[in-house]
């Protein structure tokens, strides 16, 4: 298990941690990450990205997904997921998408915003997961000028709600997509908590299975800033480096994006982080399940749990300073665990609602 980061702030207090589940954005830096920083910042390199740390963390991507795709690093996943699916549409086409899904719910927008248009179309499904059924109706349902012409196909790897696709499940997706000529996007914001949960080669649940474009995310898994955005088909990616000049999107000190990447590739740290977080996730359900009044709601297949916790719970967990999000997915309490989770933050949340339950719930 890797150790929680040294660059943590020292006031890290109780209350402090108590941060720890509310979201994967809310740990800090990963040890390799901070190291390749601290790399990075030595002598002078050129700017916008044609500097060799940009090159190697390009390289390290090809090298891992097997293949010569096209990598671009952005911001942050509502710009990748935004530009990368505009890329693929024209301004009547449309995107389908799983209705809790984050290009949808939580992107303002964006998607819609930077292809000056597109009609995002929601279809439901079990468990996070896209119904292909309910896309084919989708897509079938319609075919003359008065409809956005559906276009592009989006899923999320490891899900909104913490369940992740098969193999499989990707290749019917894949194959469903290429039947109807839609593109496949796949937000990735979590993809190494997916890959770490498959245990397969990257390739194997992305351009092997008919994904065209992959937003792979780095913050929520130990970077400080930036998402990588893969395309496995050169043609789709032509002129993607304008849109993310024109979006604000390329970074003039692109080293400090690219650097934690090659921090956290050429050792497999990036794999090894995401594991943690998964294996404290289901230790965390585990506990959680076992407590009178809570149910876990989602299979837990990656970081995220989902239980539904009687509002007593609920709010004594916040009486003690617990911060966990409720809004998320199909109702219950989302527990988040980052990269750095430890036994110890784990053992203090089913305690705290071991007592809470204990003392309020007889
Ligand atoms: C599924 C998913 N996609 C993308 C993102 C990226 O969002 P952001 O723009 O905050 O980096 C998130 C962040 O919560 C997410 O959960």
């Amino acid at each position: 298990m890797p150790e929680t980061s040294s660059t943590q702030s020292p006031r890290s207090d109780r209350h402090a941690d108590k941060y720890v589940f509310a979201s994967d954005n809310s740990a800090g830096i990963c040890p390799e990450a901070w190291a390749a920083l601290a790399e990075a910042n030595k002598g002078h390199v050129p700017a916008y990205g044609e500097d060799h740390w940009t090159t190697e963390a390009s390289d390290r991507l090809r090298e891992i997904f097997e293949t010569d795709c096209e990598v671009v690093f952005c911001f942050n996943g509502t710009a990748a997921n935004s530009m990368s699916l505009a890329s693929l549409c024209e301004s009547y086409h449309s995107i389908i998408c799983y209705e809790r899904a984050h290009i949808e719910t939580d992107e303002c927008g964006g998607p819609e915003f930077f292809s000056h248009g597109t009609k995002v179309l929601l279809v439901g499904g079990d468990a996070g997961k896209l119904d292909l059924d309910q896309v084919s109706r989708v897509v079938e349902a319609r075919s003359d000028i008065h409809y956005p012409k559906p276009r592009v196909l989006s899923i999320t790897q490891a899900t909104e709600l913490g369940t992740v696709y098969t193999p499989d499940e990707v290749r019917a997706t894949g194959e469903l997509a290429r039947r109807h000529d839609l593109r496949l996007h796949m937000d990735g914001a979590r993809f190494a908590n997916a890959l770490a949960s498959l245990d397969v080669a990257p390739k194997e649940i992305t351009w092997q299975a008919g994904v065209d474009v992959l937003c792979l995310g780095g913050t929520k898994n130990g970077l400080p800033v930036g998402e990588a955005v893969i395309y496995f088909n050169h043609k789709l990616a032509e002129d993607f480096a304008y849109r993310c000049k024109q979006a604000g999107q390329l970074a003039s000190k692109m080293r400090f994006i690219s650097a934690p990447w090659v921090g956290v590739l050429e050792d497999g740290a990036w794999l090894r982080h995401a594991a943690n977080a998964n294996a404290h996730a289901r230790r965390l359900a585990a506990g959680l399940g076992k407590i009178e009044g809570i149910e876990i709601i989602a299979p837990t297949e990656a970081n995220a749990v989902f239980a539904d916790l009687p509002p007593y719970i609920l709010t004594g967990l916040r009486a003690r300073g617990g911060h966990f999000h409720t809004f998320i997915g199909d109702g219950g309490a989302r527990f988040m665990c980052p990269w750095n989770t430890t036994d110890a933050d784990i053992e203090a949340l089913i305690e705290d609602a071991r007592e809470v339950a204990a003392a309020t719930g007889a």
